[in-house]
């Protein structure tokens, strides 16, 4: 048996990367640890803010949104939850209902929007990739216009070291060297924009999972229905985290000493305006979530 490196119980989990064996007590008080020095360091959550923290109901916005409750109560810094109900028929029911149980646990209070009740409907949508990326063209605007016309002065999702890293790839392969703020632990709103805020950047997907169950935090263990069934930048990372344990926690960390060394403005360097329909910022005449509540069919 493997037992607890702080307290010999039997160990749950054999963190390769820091040489630990932790049982599910000790894990639990590592990673809320993890998080909070992460915090800390990068700054993440200011004091006195409030923050809004975006909640799909899968592993890693759950335990997000369960790690920020517990540092709120040490943290001066106040929380609530937002669920947005995409209409995804089956799925997102099942989503709500977790959400629901999860902010009822760590009684947190829990604001749900509608995508239906702005007329758009992803099922109108044709293709599975239309309507993946119509989803987070709605979900980003959703989040930032809720959080600002509510008070709130930043937004947290919960977004993994592994989602930067896939991001990363993706953008420097394409050539898309105009992503920088948003690898960030914190992006600093302007104007319209609400700061985003990521606690988990350097925590990844399977220490998200591990926090889930050994305490007992409600997640949705499904994938949506219409995201694309393979990520294979994901599966990339993994392999090279299984052959060199800590790739990925060093690398976002890397990245950021990067990216803070080069100089930033809020909007990232690029030009807005105001969109014609809705006033949201956007770069273009009407915004893209104004674009696709034009071509999709009202909700009868
Ligand atoms: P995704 O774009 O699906 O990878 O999700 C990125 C982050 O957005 C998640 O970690 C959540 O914080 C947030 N999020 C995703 N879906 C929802 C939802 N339906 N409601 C609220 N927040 C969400
Ligand atoms: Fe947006 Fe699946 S969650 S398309
Ligand atoms: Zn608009």
């Amino acid at each position: 048996m493997i037992r607890c490196r702080f307290c010999g119980k039997r160990a749950v989990e054999v963190l390769k990367q820091y040489r630990l064996s932790l049982c599910r007590d000790c894990y639990v008080k590592f990673y809320e640890r993890q998080v909070e020095r992460a915090v800390k360091r990068y700054k993440i959550v200011k004091s006195g803010e409030k923050v809004l923290a975006c909640v799909s109901g899968g592993k890693d916005s759950s335990a997000m949104l369960a790690v920020m409750k517990s540092l709120s109560e040490t943290a001066d810094f106040k929380l609530e939850a937002m669920f947005i109900d995409l209409g995804i028929r089956d799925y997102s029911e099942m989503s709500l209902n977790v959400v629901e149980k999860l902010c009822e646990k760590l009684d947190v209070n829990l604001n749900v929007v509608r995508l239906s009740d702005y007329g758009i409907r992803l099922e109108n949508i044709n293709t599975k990739r239309k309507k993946c990326s119509a989803c987070g063209t709605a979900k980003r605007y959703l989040m930032n216009r809720f959080a600002r016309e509510n008070g709130f002065d930043c937004v947290a999702t919960g977004h993994t070291s592994d989602d930067i890293l896939a991001f990363f790839f993706k953008n420097w392969l394409s050539g898309n060297f105009s992503w920088s703020a948003k690898f960030l632990p914190r992006t600093e709103g302007f104007d319209k924009m609400v700061t985003k805020v990521r606690p988990l950047y350097l925590s990844s997907e399977k220490e998200n999972m591990l926090y889930c169950v050994c305490r007992s935090v409600p997640f949705l263990n499904e994938n949506c229905p219409y995201a694309p069934s393979k990520d294979v930048w994901k599966d990339i990372i993994y392999d090279i985290e299984r052959k060199k344990p800590g790739f990925k926690r060093c690398f976002v960390m890397n990245l950021v000493k990067y990216l803070k060394s080069k100089t930033h403005t809020g909007s990232n360097g690029e030009s807005y305006r105001y969109c014609r329909l809705c006033g949201e910022i956007t770069t273009s005449d009407i915004c893209a979530f104004c674009r696709l509540k034009q071509r999709n069919t009202p909700v009868k």
